[in-house]
C-alpha cells in the first residue's frame, strides 16, 4: 500500500527531517548538544576544543555521538590502522567536521551528499559544497582543502576506486530499506578488515525501515559483526558500529 501511495503521491509520502526533529521532546533535543555541567560534568578537551564548535552546525550528531567517533578513531591510530574515511550523507558536515579533527597524516575525509539534488527524504534545507567545506575547516582550523574530496551526487551514482578502502565509513544518507541495504553492500566493498562501518537510525520509529534494510545485509554477511548498538541521549534510534572481520 505505502509503494502504490508513493508511486502516485510522491512528494506528499516524503519525510520529512525537520518533522523528525519536531517529534523530539524539549529536554530531548537539550540533551543532544548540552555541555551544560548539570549533564556532563566538566567539559573536558573534546568538547570545549571540537563539539563547542560542531554544535552550531545544523545536523543529528549528538554529544555522545561524538565521544563514540572519537575513541573508536582514535583507538584505531594508536593501534595502527590507517586508511581514509567515508561518508554517506553529510548534510552541513556536523559528523563529517567531527570525523575530519581524527585525520592522520596521509589520510583523507571522502564525502557523499545529495546537497541539492533531489531526495526521497525531503530537508527544510538543501547544503552546498562550499556550505560543507566551510563548517569542516571553522572545526579544524588549517586543513588541507585537498584533504576533504567530495562527490556531489546520490549513493547510487557513486563511483569509487575499485581499490579504494576505508578505516571508518558513516553512513547517513537515504532512510529506505532499498537504499541503506545498497549503501552497506557498497560500503562493506570498501572497508579494510578490522574497520569500522557505523548506520544511523538504527531502531528509530520515525524511519523503521533503516532496520529491516540493516538486518538484511547483516543475515546476509557473515563477515560483519556488530561492534556496538548504541543510544545516544537526544535521539530515538541508534546507532549500530560493525566491524568486518
Ligand atoms: C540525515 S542527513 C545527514 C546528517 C549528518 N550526517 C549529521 O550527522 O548531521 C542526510 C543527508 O544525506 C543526503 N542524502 C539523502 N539521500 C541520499 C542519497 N540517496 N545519496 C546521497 N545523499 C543522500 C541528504 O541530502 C542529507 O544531506
Amino acid at each position: 500500500m505505502q509503494r502504490i501511495l508513493k508511486k502516485l503521491f510522491p512528494e506528499r509520502m516524503k519525510k520529512s527531517f525537520q518533522g523528525c526533529e519536531g517529534k523530539e521532546s524539549e529536554q530531548s533535543v537539550h540533551l543532544k548538544d548540552s555541555i551544560s555541567f548539570a549533564d556532563i560534568g566538566e567539559p573536558g578537551p573534546l568538547i570545549t576544543d571540537v563539539f563547542s564548535r560542531l554544535r552550531d552546525i545544523p545536523g543529528w550528531f549528538t554529544v555522545d555521538d561524538c565521544g563514540h567517533f572519537f575513541l573508536i578513531l582514535s583507538y584505531q591510530s594508536a593501534v595502527g590502522i590507517t586508511g581514509d574515511m567515508l561518508e554517506i550523507g553529510s548534510y552541513f558536515g556536523r559528523s563529517t567536521a567531527l570525523m575530519a579533527t581524527c585525520l592522520k597524516q596521509g589520510e583523507n575525509i571522502v564525502v557523499c551528499d545529495a546537497f541539492g539534488l533531489d531526495t526521497n527524504d525531503s530537508y527544510g534545507k538543501k547544503p552546498t559544497p562550499e556550505e560543507l567545506i566551510a563548517n569542516i575547516e571553522c572545526v579544524n582550523q588549517g586543513i588541507n582543502r585537498d584533504r576533504i574530496v567530495i562527490h556531489e551526487c546520490m549513493s547510487n551514482d557513486l563511483q569509487l576506486d575499485t581499490e579504494e578502502r576505508f578505516r571508518f565509513i558513516h553512513i547517513d544518507g537515504g532512510h529506505s530499506a532499498e537504499q541503506v541495504y545498497s549503501d552497506l553492500n557498497l560500503c562493506s566493498k570498501h572497508l579494510l578488515a578490522g574497520g569500522i562501518m557505523v548506520v544511523d537510525d538504527y531502531h528509530n520509529d520515525y524511519w523503521p525501515d533503516v532496520t529491516p534494510g540493516t538486518d538484511r545485509f547483516l543475515d546476509e554477511r557473515n563477515t560483519f559483526r556488530v561492534l556496538a548498538d548504541l543510544n545516544r541521549h537526544g535521539s530515538r534510534g541508534r546507532k549500530l558500529y560493525l566491524i568486518k572481520q
